[in-house]
């Protein structure tokens, strides 16, 4: 596999937030997952998600894809009804929006009234089964309560990033946030992170075009490299 520079802005762990902007627009391919598009693998991994937990007919798909237009009608319409403390707290700015990529999905109890900037989603029953299995299946809780002054954004308790496997179960057993995880991975470069059958490293994206060896799963960090995984077995 060739990388270019484009690729670090690609890839299941490209960091999108306050200060990293989604720049691949409309390059991802979606699936369908209830009435919502995410990437293809998110999608999947959702719906097996769902499936485990046998919450198929309990938990609903409240929002995935958001093309840049909607999330710009989302926080105008948001500021204008809630306010700006509430809309900087649950709302990305259009560009700094998961939802942009494909890879952010909002999920909520299927009850008569769906709040779409919030949706309900409770510590327990199928909500808790969801949230517990959730990175064996490649999602990370995004927003968790006490890391606001890491993300800028409050708890939301809904809304989960694919991230793939190995990714999500490291991050939940070490509590990193996907801006922890990144930082973190940096120590990685020369020596990979061995965590059960996989290796997990960090490529500095420099001196392009980067040959990658068969065998890796490669993701842009949307910053300044790459993270490589392989399986060791
Ligand atoms: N609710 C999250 C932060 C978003 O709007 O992307
Ligand atoms: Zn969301």
């Amino acid at each position: 596999m060739i990388l270019t520079e484009n690729d670090i802005y690609h890839g299941d762990l490209i960091l999108v937030n306050k200060d990293h902007m989604y720049r691949r627009e409309g390059e991802t391919p979606f699936e369908r997952a209830g009435n919502e598009l995410l990437s293809q693998r998110a999608a999947s991994a959702l719906k097996a998600l769902l499936k485990a937990t046998d919450s198929e007919e309990d938990i609903i798909v409240v929002s995935g894809f958001r093309s840049y237009q909607e999330q710009r009608d989302l926080w105008e319409s948001s500021l204008s009804e809630n306010g700006r403390e509430f809309t900087e707290q649950y709302v990305a700015r259009p560009l700094h929006s998961e939802h942009q990529t494909g890879l952010a999905v909002d999920v909520g109890l299927n009850v008569e009234e769906i709040d779409f900037i919030r949706p309900y989603f409770p510590d327990e029953g199928k909500c808790r089964a969801f949230r517990l299995n959730a990175a064996k299946f490649g999602f990370i809780l995004r927003y968790p309560a006490e890391k606001e002054h890491i993300t800028h954004i409050s708890h939301e308790p809904w809304h989960f990033r694919y991230v793939g496997v190995p990714h999500a179960e490291i991050m939940e057993q070490n509590g990193f946030t996907l801006e922890e995880y990144t930082v973190f991975l940096k120590a990685y470069s020369n020596t990979p992170l061995i965590l059960g059958d996989f290796a997990v490293s960090y490529l500095k994206g420099e001196r392009f075009p980067l040959e990658i060896p068969d065998g890796f799963s490669v993701s842009g960090n949307n910053a300044d490299g790459f993270v490589l995984s392989r399986r060791t077995v």
